[in-house]
Order: C-alpha cells, then sequence, then structure tokens
C-alpha cells in the first residue's frame, strides 16, 4: 500500500530549490536522499512531513490531499502518523531524558518499550538532565520520543549525524527493522552514501532535480 505519494513538487525560498519533482514511500520501504548542502533536502523533508506547504505541487498521505485539510486534520496527521527526527533535535532542557520520552508516550497514549531504549544503547542515561547528555545521546534520546509515538511514517533529517560509525549502525538497524516490524516506511536525509545504499531507493537532489542513485 501507498502510504505517501508527492507530485511535481516545486519551491524557492530566494531562490527555486527545486522543480517538478515526485517521489512516492509504500510500506516497509524506505527512502533517502543525499545532496549538497544547501540543496533543499530538508525543505522537501519538512513538505512531506505536513511542516511545510509547498509552493506548487501536492502531498497525499493514504489519499488524502495534505496541504488542503483543515488545520486540525493535519495537525492530527502530524501527530498519531507521523514522526519526524530533526536536523536539529528538540529536546525539552532542564527535564530528564526519561521526561522527554515519558512526553511522547503521554501525547500519543503509547507504552515505553524497554527494549527499544536498550536497543539505542540510551538506558543508561534516563536519569540525567539532557543538557548533560552527549550530542549523540541527545540524538538517540529525540529518535527513542519519535519511535515511542509508533509512527506510521518515520521522517529522519540526518539521524546518526552526531554518532560514530558503530552507534550510528546500531541506531540505523533499530529504524530499519522498525519500519520492517510495524510496515510503516522512511524517508532519511543523508549525507553518507553508504547509509542511502541500505534504503529500499536512494536519490540526489542535484541541479533542482532528483536522480535516482540506487
Ligand atoms: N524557512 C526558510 N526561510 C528562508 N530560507 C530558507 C528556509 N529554510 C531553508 N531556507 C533556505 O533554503 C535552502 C535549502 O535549505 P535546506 O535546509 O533545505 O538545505 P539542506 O539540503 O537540508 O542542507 P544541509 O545539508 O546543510 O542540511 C538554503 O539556502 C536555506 O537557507
Ligand atoms: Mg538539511
Amino acid at each position: 500500500m501507498t502510504l505517501l505519494r508527492a507530485e511535481n513538487l516545486s519551491h524557492a525560498f530566494d531562490y527555486e530549490l527545486f522543480n517538478d519533482i515526485s517521489i512516492s514511500l509504500r510500506e516497509r520501504e524506505s527512502v533517502a536522499i543525499v545532496g549538497r548542502s544547501g540543496s533543499g533536502k530538508s525543505t522537501i523533508l519538512h513538505i512531506l512531513s505536513t511542516l511545510l506547504k509547498p509552493n506548487g505541487g501536492e502531498v497525499f498521505y493514504k489519499d488524502k490531499n495534505l496541504y488542503k485539510l483543515k488545520e486540525d486534520e493535519l495537525l492530527s496527521i502530524r501527530r498519531y502518523e507521523m514522526g519526524i527526527i530533526f536536523q536539529s533535535h528538540y529536546l525539552f532542557k532542564g527535564f530528564t531524558s526519561f521526561e522527554n520520552i515519558k512526553i511522547a508516550s503521554l501525547i500519543s497514549n503509547k507504552p515505553i518499550y524497554k527494549n527499544l531504549l536498550r536497543r539505542l544503547g540510551i538506558f543508561n542515561t534516563l536519569k540525567k538532565n539532557v543538557g548533560d547528555l552527549s550530542g549523540g545521546q541527545q540524538q538517540r534520546i529525540s529518535i527513542a520520543r519519535v519511535l515511542v509515538k509508533s509512527p506510521k511514517i518515520i521522517f529522519a533529517d540526518e539521524p546518526t549525524g552526531n554518532l560514530d560509525k558503530q552507534t550510528a549502525d546500531d541506531v540505523m538497524s533499530v529504524l530499519f527493522e522498525y519500519v520492517y516490524e510495524k510496515n510503516s516506511a522512511m524517508f532519511l536525509v543523508t549525507h553518507d552514501e553508504e547509509l542511502a545504499k541500505r534504503c529500499t531507493r536512494a536519490y540526489r537532489l542535484k541541479d533542482k532535480t532528483l536522480t535516482l542513485i540506487l
């Protein structure tokens, strides 16, 4: 089943970033985008994940035309169906790791599985204030927070940017397994071409267009 379908997207801020690009995601698929800094990868991720209405084109989530929905319908999809791992993570400073994850669990009314925390290697950080954690630990807390929501689609913007190779591989395995086990899907932005190749498909964003590289 197709979960997400974007057609003929174009967008500009100061200058045109991309033009007439289309992309789709089915259950159990992961799609990666690579490209130079500033090419518009995060912008595409924001458009696909309800956060930014494109200048041109349409995005369908399970055949609902996202940017034609009422604001409360759009919010509900964002909250219950989508999990967004941002390039810069927005944790609640002054709260512990556990409290940060608990908030997601409360909002989505979903349980926290200890095994997930263990597999992300953050079990021993739970009582610490997130402000006292390393960048890579904070990144993994933000990933836990997204997975606890049990989203139908994960949008991940450089989720392993702060991690060493081994930790990055472990974290990506958690994400790939999640997608497979939950019949979910993942849209991944990364600089890491090796990682992109672990996905079902990978594209390069260059010259305002997407080219399939895998
Ligand atoms: N909200 C905004 N307002 C104005 N310009 C923006 C906005 N968001 C992004 N831009 C501009 O759009 C261009 C693309 O930004 P984007 O964040 O999509 O790039 P990126 O490919 O994700 O880069 P990186 O690899 O560095 O994360 C940049 O020139 C950026 O300054
Ligand atoms: Mg970016």
